[in-house]
């Protein structure tokens, strides 16, 4: 039994407290998003078992986890404005729809650089996942030094009304990658510190990367001899 429920806006309601307004494209946009909110909502937590099971796969019948751990995330609303906006795009629920792909957000941390592979595979090939993007950032990472591989993904969400393919954002990357990711973001956006001052750091970052990459890829190794 579920005993806690997220408060989720109700667009019937919303509809009835705004009486003449709700009419209004503005209005009917924002009932649109938090429907679709909703859906991919639920994409991620559909998600979310599916790499959970083959967690608990890995755990039972495997003596090796490609997996070491799991976050999900949904992207707020400020993000979502901003994100339309930076991409030119003109402020409408339609904007988000067709363009932004990570409204729903998970991220697959592994134990090896090889494991990201495998975690990809296991997931296309189940019958209801379909690869609309895949942006391979391990083998080409940006010049930034970063690495991870990014998929767009959709799942059948099934409604009280029928069925609809949502999409969701799905990073997989190692422990050093998602180490080095996750300083290297607050160092580069959490700062105060003028962007040129912050660039003078971008070499030694791109270095690190590099050194994290190398250990990884002996470590991987060692992993492989014993
Ligand atoms: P946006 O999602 O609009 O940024 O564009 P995109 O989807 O074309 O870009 P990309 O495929 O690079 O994915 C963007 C996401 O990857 C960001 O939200 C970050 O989580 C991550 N990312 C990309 N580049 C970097 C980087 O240089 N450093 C860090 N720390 N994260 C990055
Ligand atoms: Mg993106």
């Amino acid at each position: 039994m579920i005993l806690e429920r997220q408060n989720m806006l109700n667009i019937h309601q919303i509809e009835k407290e705004l009486g003449e307004y709700s009419n209004r494209e503005e209005i009917r946009d924002i009932s649109e998003l938090v429907n679709y909110y909703q859906l991919c909502h639920s994409a991620v937590g559909e998600f979310g078992t599916k790499l959970e099971n083959l967690d608990a796969d890995y755990q039972v019948r495997h003596n090796h986890n490609p997996i070491h751990h799991i976050e999900v995330r949904m992207k707020d609303v400020g993000s979502l404005l901003e994100k339309i906006t930076r991409k030119g795009l003109p402020v409408k629920f339609e904007s988000i729809k067709d363009n932004i792909y990570d409204v729903g957000g998970l991220r697959v941390i592994t134990n090896y650089i090889d494991d990201i592979y495998t975690v990809q595979d296991n997931l296309l090939a189940q019958d209801d996942v379909t690869l609309l993007k895949q942006k391979d950032y391990v083998k080409n990472p940006k010049e930034s030094g970063y690495r991870s591989l990014h998929l767009v993904v959709t799942v059948p969400v099934f409604q009280s009304d029928g069925v609809q393919v949502t999409p969701v954002e799905i990073q997989i990357r190692t422990i050093g990658m998602d180490m080095w990711a996750s300083l290297e973001h607050k160092l580069r956006y959490k700062t105060d510190e003028p962007a040129e001052k912050v660039a003078e750091y971008s070499e030694s970052l791109q270095d690190y990367a590099d050194e994290i990459n190398k250990i990884e890829n002996n470590m991987q190794e060692i992993f492989h001899n014993l």
